[in-house]
């Protein structure tokens, strides 16, 4: 019989069993459920809301049940609907009546907003440990490349030289954004919820003070109705990441980019690409291409759980059931997602030589020829102008500006000198480019030195 069915005079058909129940996918709050459930009756104990004796009989058995769940030893049961009901069940059919104490004061409602807020604060806490993984392979690719050139794109057009450094750096900023929003989504799901029963509270004089110390919570919620019905930690967790992913994604798409015969930027590891069944040739960027892809998926998560709780009246309604598979499918994909990552780009080749020839065709120091006439007097708009001038010849030429001798550039202004050359090669477009946040060597260096300082003091 189910825990409930004392006001039932039929089963539940098998249909809606098989429908409704939750336990194929919420086995994985075990711990989380079990966990709560000892903080629970440990404090109903104390309380003397239960008999002592009956509280310690409980965490004993609630303590076995963890540890032979976790050897794999619990077959759940469909039938027993969800992780909440089957631990409870497990722990009646071993302790006996002590165990029907347990949810006493409580509901499955507050019991259900517990462990998920358990296991987003759990997962914000591990994602942030892969990004942390992350931003370290970006550091040393960043150390290593401080003087690398390379072309900087705008509207995937050769624009300005920079760094393969400055590159890396770029994205280091977004994943640790990424990190401090993990922490933010730690913070809003670290309130504890037990104690609104199933939506107005309870009877009992429940600590829910204590229950939150147990529990490592640093606060509880304010209000019952919202504490069963507040999902918008759920959605905090799939929105970062999301970002993550769509970070995750942009990388991917420039390495796919700088992977191909036209760009020749990198050399993908074997490891990290796989063939083609009838091109022999073929070496395919699938990891990056997946990751790209899956980005997709996790917004669909957050699409989903988001229609799902627009329309629903307070308090708890079943629909908040779908708010898990969304959950746990962000999770496991980003997760999986940073790891593979992470060792796909740890494992590249950066072609060095192709990036410089890249960064100096494509005019990317036409800017730095305007910049010297305007550090000669000229203003910037006629710079601009007699530049532009310059380009279109070297473009109807097929050269660069620097391909020019002197007396040919000093046919467009007369400004032009010998030292020309030197202030528009690439090193001098990096190396002046002298701000902070910039791309010149010393700049990019003190951005790797303040990064690790960042991570270094980064906790949850
Ligand atoms: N399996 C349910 C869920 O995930 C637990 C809460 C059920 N509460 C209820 N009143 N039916 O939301």
């Amino acid at each position: 019989m189910k825990l409930w069915g004392g006001r039932f005079e039929k089963k539940t058909d098998g249909l809606v069993d098989d429908f409704h129940s939750s336990i194929t996918f919420d086995q994985r709050l075990y711990q989380q459920d079990i966990s709560g459930s000892i903080a629970h009756a440990t404090m109903l104990g104390r309380q003397g809301i239960i008999p002592q004796e009956d509280a310690e009989k409980i965490v004993a058995g609630l303590k076995e049940i963890m540890a032979d769940v976790a050897a794999g030893k619990v077959q759940f049961e469909l039938d027993a609907e969800d992780i909440h009901m089957n631990v409870e069940k497990l722990l009646i059919e071993r302790i006996g009546d002590a165990g029907k104490r347990l949810h006493t004061g409580r509901s499955r409602n507050d019991q259900v907003a517990l462990d998920c807020r358990m296991y987003v604060k759990d997962s914000a806490k591990e994602a942030a440990g892969f990004m942390r993984e992350l931003c370290e392979t970006l550091l040393s690719i960043a150390s290593a490349h401080l003087e690398t050139i390379m072309p900087g794109y705008t509207h995937l057009q050769r624009a300005q030289p920079v760094t393969l450094g400055h590159h890396m750096m770029a994205y280091f900023q977004m994943f640790t954004r990424d990190m401090q929003r993990m922490k933010e989504v730690y913070a809003h799901a670290d309130v504890m919820p037990l104690g609104s029963g199933a939506l107005a509270g309870t009877t009992y004089p429940l600590d829910r003070e204590y229950a939150a110390q147990l529990l490592g919570f640093s606060a509880i919620s304010a209000n019952s109705l919202d504490g069963v019905s507040d999902r918008d930690f759920v959605c905090d967790y799939i929105y970062a990441a999301s970002v993550c992913m769509m970070h995750l994604s942009r990388f991917c798409e420039e390495l796919i980019l700088w992977n191909t015969h036209e760009f020749r930027f990198v050399e993908m590891d074997d490891g990290y690409a796989t063939g083609s069944s009838i091109m022999p040739q073929k070496k395919n960027p699938d990891v990056a291409e997946l990751i790209r892809g899956k980005t997709g998926r996790v917004y669909g998560d957050l699409q989903g759980l988001l229609t799902t709780l627009k329309g629903l009246p307070l308090a708890y309604n079943k629909d908040m059931q779908e708010d898990k598979e969304a959950l746990f499918d962000a999770r496991d994909t980003l997760v999986k997602s940073l790891v593979v990552f992470n060792a796909m780009l740890a494992s590249c080749t950066f072609r060095t030589e192709n990036m410089e020839r890249g960064a100096a065709g494509g005019f990317t120091n036409a800017t730095d020829a305007a910049d010297y006439l305007v550090k000669h007097g000229m203003p910037f708009r006629d710079a601009h102008a007699v530049i532009g001038r310059l380009v279109l010849h070297c473009v109807k030429e097929n050269k660069a500006i620097l391909d020019l001798s002197l007396e040919e550039l000093k046919a467009f202004s007369d400004i032009f000198e010998e030292d020309v050359f030197e202030a528009c090669s690439m090193q001098a477009c990096v190396n002046l480019r002298d701000v902070p946040g910039g791309p010149a060597p010393a700049r990019v260096k003190a951005s790797i030195d303040a990064g690790a300082a960042w991570l270094a003091a980064f906790a949850i």
